[in-house]
Formats: structure tokens, C-alpha cells, sequence
């Protein structure tokens, strides 16, 4: 597992948490209780932080990453994730927030100071520009996204459904690795 630091901080989490050793998480990095990390993801940590909230799955070959503090800006854009956000696969966050029970569509790229509130899907391959807020309860799809219509019923209790089963899946890892 490529746990590195930098600058002198190393990511922190605890054994509840898979990553996989194929991943490489770089620097500033939290990841809350029974979150997981897939294959190939790489995470980096280095001129600003990464906060992931509890039961949240970054899927495999996504990338993390943030924008550095600037005069103009002087926080610069960190990335942080709430709890119970499933991250599909091979999905670029860039310096954004998301917030919890939300699921992100493979392949789809957010990217810096983009907001998205809780209970919302991004369809796969879709694109959210810079400095757009997406709206709690909501299906957006495109590049760029869209919104497309309120999420059913089903849909809005299939978000935690989601990152429930992948925090069974990660279960079943760390037995295997042990
Ligand atoms: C977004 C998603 C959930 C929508 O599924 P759906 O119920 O079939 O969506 P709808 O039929 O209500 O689609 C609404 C509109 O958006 C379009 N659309 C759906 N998904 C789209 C996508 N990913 N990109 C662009 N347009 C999309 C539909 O064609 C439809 O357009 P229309 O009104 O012009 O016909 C699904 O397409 C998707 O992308 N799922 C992602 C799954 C994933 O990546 N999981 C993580 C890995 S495990």
C-alpha cells in the first residue's frame, strides 16, 4: 500500500478502512470510520487537503486531488467529501464538496469550487464546470451537467443502499487480507 507522506503529514485513518494497495494516497488526507479506497485510485494531499466523511467509497481508478491558496484566493479549493458518497469508478474530483448520500456516475469529472449538496446523483461522463451548486435531491447528467429531474423515492434510498454494500464489500477484504 503506497501510504505516503508529505511535508510531514501522513494520511490518517483507522483499521476500518480498506485501501487497496494498489492506491496511493499522498500528504493531508482523512478518511472517516468503514470508508474504502479501489484499486488504482490515486489521492494527493499536497498543496491543500482531502476530508472524506464516514462510509464513503472512492471506486477504483478515480483520482483526488485540490487547488493551492492564491492571493486571490486565499484558501484555495480543498476537496471534501460528507458521509455515504459513493464515488464511481474512474472519476476525477477536483477541489470541490460534496456532501453526503451522493452518488457520483463513472467516469464523471467536478471540478474546482463546484458545491454539491446531499442527495444527489451525477449521471456517468458527466462534467460539472467550476463554481456550480448542485441542488439537493436532484439527477444531473451532461457536460456540461445538468439538472434533469428530482430523484424518486427509490433512487434517494438507494444512495445509502449504495454505501452500505460497498462497506460489506470492504468487510469482506480486510478478512481476506488478514
Ligand atoms: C444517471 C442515471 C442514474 C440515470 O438513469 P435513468 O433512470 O435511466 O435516467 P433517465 O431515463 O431518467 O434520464 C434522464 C435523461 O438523462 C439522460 N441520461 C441518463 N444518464 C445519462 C448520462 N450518464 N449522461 C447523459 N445523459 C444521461 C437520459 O437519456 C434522459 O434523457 P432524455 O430525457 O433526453 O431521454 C444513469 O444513467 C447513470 O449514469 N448511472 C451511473 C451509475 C454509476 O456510474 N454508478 C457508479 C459505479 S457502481
Amino acid at each position: 500500500m503506497a501510504i505516503r507522506s508529505y511535508k510531514g503529514v501522513t494520511p490518517s485513518f483507522n483499521a476500518s478502512v480498506y485501501v487497496d494497495e494498489s492506491s496511493i494516497l499522498v500528504g493531508d488526507i482523512t478518511l472517516g470510520i468503514d470508508c474504502s479506497v479501489w484499486p488504482l485510485v490515486a489521492a494527493r494531499g499536497d498543496v491543500n487537503y482531502i476530508r472524506i466523511g464516514d462510509r464513503t467509497n472512492i471506486q477504483d481508478g478515480s483520482v483526488l486531488h485540490l487547488s493551492r491558496a492564491t492571493k486571490s484566493n486565499p484558501d484555495g479549493y480543498p476537496l471534501i467529501i460528507g458521509d455515504d458518497v459513493t464515488v464511481g469508478h474512474k472519476v476525477m474530483l477536483h477541489g470541490c464538496v460534496l456532501g453526503n448520500r451522493i452518488l457520483v456516475g463513472m467516469g464523471a469529472i467536478i471540478m474546482d469550487n463546484v458545491v454539491v449538496e446531499d442527495d444527489v446523483i451525477i449521471g456517468g461522463g458527466s462534467l460539472v464546470p467550476p463554481n456550480k451548486r448542485l441542488e439537493s435531491g436532484y439527477l444531473y447528467v451532461g457536460s456540461p451537467a445538468k439538472q434533469a429531474r428530482p430523484l424518486t423515492e427509490q433512487e434517494l434510498a438507494f444512495l445509502k443502499v449504495s454505501a452500505n454494500n460497498y462497506v460489506l464489500l470492504k468487510d469482506e477484504y480486510l478478512a481476506e487480507a488478514q
